[in-house]
């Protein structure tokens, strides 16, 4: 059976520029989908049209700029966010309106302070209205992940008839854990009718770190696309990381799903949307942290030196990173250290490497990591000894 595709939804300039202190001017926000654009995803929500001038400026932008790539506004369930985003998105090739209500009972409850019957007619109203604008509409049932199955699957049958041609099954508040998740995706396949019809669509929070988890539990399960962000920013703990989903899908072969982003990308994307966004990377975040590919203790140094492969599963050039780095430590071994000096031109015998070595430790001990500089000190101190003790 061949590979099947998995829609990537990027809601980086969305979801993650809604995030405190992320905060992005329209020329930085067209510089990102322009790469977005070259990256290769499916879908790029450019924003919350409705929410500020500045927002709807730049979707309508955006919608002007990118060519390949489906553009997408959120709104709410309700007439006037519907027209602004349909006005944001009108220059766009391929215009997409996401438009949603919540429909978990918190949500039914305390935030509409209504009830489910009234719910299901906002949500076919707004898809209704939506589709007078645009063919392709998304519709999010927010807090999904903890809405009752029964209820969501009654939900989305009735805006599938609607009209909606992608069903978002959000996990705002990143509650569920993947078993679950995977079977409410389950359970909609199996009890709405026309399900078949349109794409299901995971939107996943990680709040307990489980949001790329859900997310592929959620294809596993029947769902075709991903919604997810550069770096795994958004919403408090962050969105699903797009880098994440790619490798693990070109990783584990045996899923058979692929994606078209070009992985090669990756590491540059990061480092792009972490500065535009002033949001620092943390170094050991999975496929694009400074560690990700840094190997520090002995053990493992030797390993890698002798086969990269013993401790890394992605080759570094596959998303974009030179080479693997061998971290000089207090917990590197000789091999590491023969490694590194061979690296700056010094090629070391056994006796050499010995003697250098204990000096090694010396320096190691005393700082966090032992640096180009350090082994160039090094070096040079050992070849004045050699000097004295043979003038
Ligand atoms: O997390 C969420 O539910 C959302 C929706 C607005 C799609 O971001
Ligand atoms: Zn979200």
């Amino acid at each position: 059976m061949s590979a099947e595709k998995i829609q990537i939804f990027d809601t980086t300039l969305r979801d993650g520029e809604q995030v405190p202190g992320c905060k992005l001017n329209k020329k930085q926000k067209l510089e990102i989908a322009a790469r977005l654009d070259e990256l290769g995803v499916d879908v790029i929500e450019a924003g919350f049209p409705i929410s500020s001038p500045g927002d709807f400026e730049a979707v309508n932008a955006i919608s002007k700029l990118v060519k390949n790539t489906t553009v997408c506004g959120l709104t709410r369930a309700n007439k006037k966010d519907i027209e602004s985003a349909a006005k944001a998105l009108q220059s766009a090739a391929k215009p997409r309106i996401h438009t949603g209500i919540g429909t978990s009972d918190s949500h039914i409850i305390y935030k509409f302070n209504s009830n489910r019957e009234a719910i299901i007619e906002r949500a076919v109203e707004a898809v209704t209205y939506a589709k007078t604008f645009v063919d392709d509409v998304e519709f999010y049932a927010e807090d999904a992940g903890r809405t009752d199955n029964a209820f969501l699957a009654k939900v989305c049958e009735e805006v599938i008839k609607a009209g909606a041609t992608v069903l978002n099954i959000p996990d705002t508040t990143g509650y569920c854990l993947p078993l679950e998740y995977g079977n409410k995706i389950k359970y909609l396949r199996d009890n709405v009718q026309g399900i078949e019809n349109v794409i299901i669509s995971c939107h996943n929070h990680n709040d307990l770190g489980l949001a790329t988890a859900n997310a592929v539990a959620g294809v596993i399960n029947g769902a075709r696309q991903i919604e997810c962000t550069i770096n795994g920013i958004g919403e408090r703990a962050g969105n699903t990381a797009l880098e994440e989903i790619v490798m693990i899908f070109k990783q584990h072969k045996e899923l058979n799903f692929y994606t078209d982003i070009n992985a090669q990308m990756l590491t540059e994307l990061s480092q792009l949307t972490s500065e535009t966004m002033g949001m620092m990377v943390q170094p050991n975040k999975a496929i694009v942290g400074s560690n990700a590919f840094a190997h520090s203790s002995g053990i493992h140094q030797d390993g890698v030196i002798k086969n990269r492969e013993t401790y890394e599963i992605i080759n570094p050039a596959d998303v974009g990173v030179n080479e693997s780095s061998i971290i000089l430590t207090a917990r590197s071994g000789r091999s590491a250290l023969a490694y590194r000096l061979k690296d700056i031109g010094f090629d070391t015998s056994k006796n050499e490497l010995d003697i250098l070595y204990e000096q090694f430790l010396e320096i190691a001990d005393s700082k966090k990591e032992v640096v180009r500089e350090d082994l160039i000190g090094l070096m040079h101190q050992f070849t004045q000894t050699i000097q004295r003790k043979f003038a």
